[in-house]
């Protein structure tokens, strides 16, 4: 049988923290170890210009970081394609098809979207290819027809206008060419983990991240800047757990739930201090980035075998895509020179 495809990305606009990780990059793993399906990973290069356009060296320059800490967590070239966006001509001309069938209207409806005009404060002066953006990634999606999306949930509204884009597709060109993707998210409550301030989204913006390149000590220090209760001054003082960011991550980070549930306990009861349970954190966190970290490096030490990784994989994806793109030149009726 064949298998079925991938695919998902990043926009490269600086190094992948663990909030990534844990929002995505593990769950892709996973799934590509599973070896029951084929994976297509994207550096979303162009969509990054779509709101950076006046600073295309962030872009250029956080490729290399992106593509390293994918391999650090263990993406696997051999049986992942990763690939980068702008070199895949197709994608843009998938776009342009797409765009006659998405009314401003619904582009501007888009809840992702409209949250991040409010974020980046565009208000009156959206860049049109900003708004775009679902379009071209619905055309990422369907140039490899991939079946499965995995990625944070904040993609979902994403997922779900390119699911209407292959319908309408399909529909008006009378044709079953392009497939319809699912989203995989990961599991209820362990997909989004808060910053280390607290604040509920970990971003390099909010300067709150810890980055899968952190070094250890640099790893310590943040963990230990971490927002717990305010409230909890002295060490005998009952603590509070809810929204106290250290038991969060110790929530989604230690695989020991029964060890969690203690030192909860023993922290409401009061007596057990901040600092400990900081440098348990620190202990847990460790034990998944310290092998991150190391291949991240090994890798690291070769970069121009990363570029070629990345032509190799682009290359690939050409040929998948363009294959789609002749199918929809021709349910369009464009052909006509075959
Ligand atoms: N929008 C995604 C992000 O901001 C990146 C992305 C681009 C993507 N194209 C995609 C994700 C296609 C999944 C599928 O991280």
């Amino acid at each position: 049988m064949e298998k079925k495809v991938i695919l998902t990305g990043d926009r490269p606009t600086g190094k992948l923290h663990i909030g990534h990780y844990i929002g995505s990059l593990k769950n892709r793993v996973m799934l590509q170890n599973s070896g029951k399906y084929r994976p297509f990973i994207m550096i979303a290069d162009t969509q990054a210009l779509t709101d950076n356009a006046r600073n295309p060296e962030k872009i250029r320059n956080s490729l290399i970081q992106v593509a390293l800490d994918y391999l650090a967590v263990g993406i696997d070239p051999e049986i992942s394609t990763i690939f980068v966006q702008s070199q895949i001509p197709a994608l843009f001309e998938l776009t342009a098809y797409y765009m006659d069938l998405v009314t401003v209207s619904r582009l501007e409806r888009n809840p992702t979207v409209k949250t991040e005009i409010g974020q980046k404060g565009f208000n009156d002066s959206i860049p049109v290819g900003f708004l775009n953006y679902p379009v071209s990634q619905a055309a990422d999606i369907t140039a490899f027809k991939a079946s499965l999306v995995p990625a944070g949930d904040d993609q979902e509204p994403m997922i779900e206008q390119a699911r209407e884009i292959v319908r309408t597709f399909n529909r008006v060109y009378n044709c079953d060419v392009l497939v319809e993707p699912k989203g995989y998210f990961p599991e209820d409550g362990s997909g989004r983990l808060p910053g280390l301030d607290g604040n509920a989204k970990m971003s390099k913006s909010l300067n709150n991240a810890i980055y899968l390149s952190d070094d250890a000590e640099t790893v310590q220090k943040k963990v230990m800047s971490m927002y717990t209760d305010p409230d909890h001054i002295h060490v005998e003082d009952p603590g509070k757990i809810e929204g106290n960011t250290v038991f969060t991550y110790l929530d989604i980070f230690d695989p020991d739930k029964d060890k969690v549930a203690q030192l909860k306990e023993d922290y409401q009861k009061g007596g057990l201090g901040d600092v400990k349970i900081k440098r348990y954190l620190n202990k847990v966190l460790e034990a998944e980035l310290a092998p991150i970290r190391e291949r991240r490096a090994k890798f690291a030490e070769d970069e121009a075998a990363v570029y070629e990784m990345l032509i190799e994989g682009s290359k690939k994806a050409n040929e998948v895509a363009n294959e789609t793109l002749q199918q929809v030149r021709s349910a369009i009726g464009l052909n006509y020179f075959d």
